[in-house]
């Protein structure tokens, strides 16, 4: 039953990365903040099916990125209204070497999309805006791709015909294990 629930979570993630109005499209990030659990909603960029893992954008100076890089237990949560299905995922977080060929790949998505902006404020994200309107530097683009390691999945399906709830949890590359759980 839990392999049912598993392949509904992986194919909504899939839809997902390339349809913009699917719901899994947004997520919220749960990191470790200092004595609050801190919470925001971001886009998923990619899914890498493959190798279970997740991408998102972010500006290098949000304080996400200093959460991460000091504790990279995350949690990310999907809601899918229609369907009723919530999934929790949680993974283990690296902010990816901007040498990298796939941080260049993805900065050059960007610099050639609107979204760039998101990326240029010439003051962090969250600094007080004092009387003047936000500046852009475009010389400067704070750009941070996050990879996220898949370490398990909480997956509950909400149905008049009975409620269902999996756990399943990366053993090693390409191997998982799933149990089915009381909803
Ligand atoms: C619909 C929506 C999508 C968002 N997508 C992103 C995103 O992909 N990356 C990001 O860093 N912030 C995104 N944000 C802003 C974050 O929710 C958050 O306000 C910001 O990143 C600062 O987070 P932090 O201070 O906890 O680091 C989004 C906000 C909304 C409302």
């Amino acid at each position: 039953m839990w392999k049912d629930l598993w392949d509904t979570a992986i194919s909504e993630l899939t839809r997902a990365k390339v349809d913009r109005r699917h719901p899994f499209r947004y997520f919220s990030l749960g990191t470790l903040g200092h004595n609050f659990p801190e919470l925001r909603t971001v886009v998923l960029r990619d899914f890498d099916k493959q190798r279970m893992m997740l991408y998102l954008y972010t500006d290098s100076r949000t304080p996400k990125v200093k959460q991460i890089a000091d504790d990279p237990n995350i949690s990310c949560l999907f809601y899918h209204l229609k369907k009723q299905l919530q999934v929790r995922i949680r993974c283990k977080a690296q902010l990816i070497d901007e040498q990298s060929e796939l941080y260049q790949n993805h900065l050059q998505k960007i610099k050639s999309s609107k979204s760039i902006q998101d990326y240029t404020t010439s003051e962090a994200p969250g600094a007080r805006l004092d009387e003047h309107d936000v500046i852009y530097d475009l010389d400067y683009v704070h750009f941070t791709l996050i990879e996220c390691c898949i370490v398990d999945f909480d997956i509950l399906q909400l149905s008049r015909d009975g409620h269902k709830r999996c756990m399943v949890e990366r053993l090693e590359d390409g191997v998982w294990r799933g149990i089915d759980l009381i909803p």
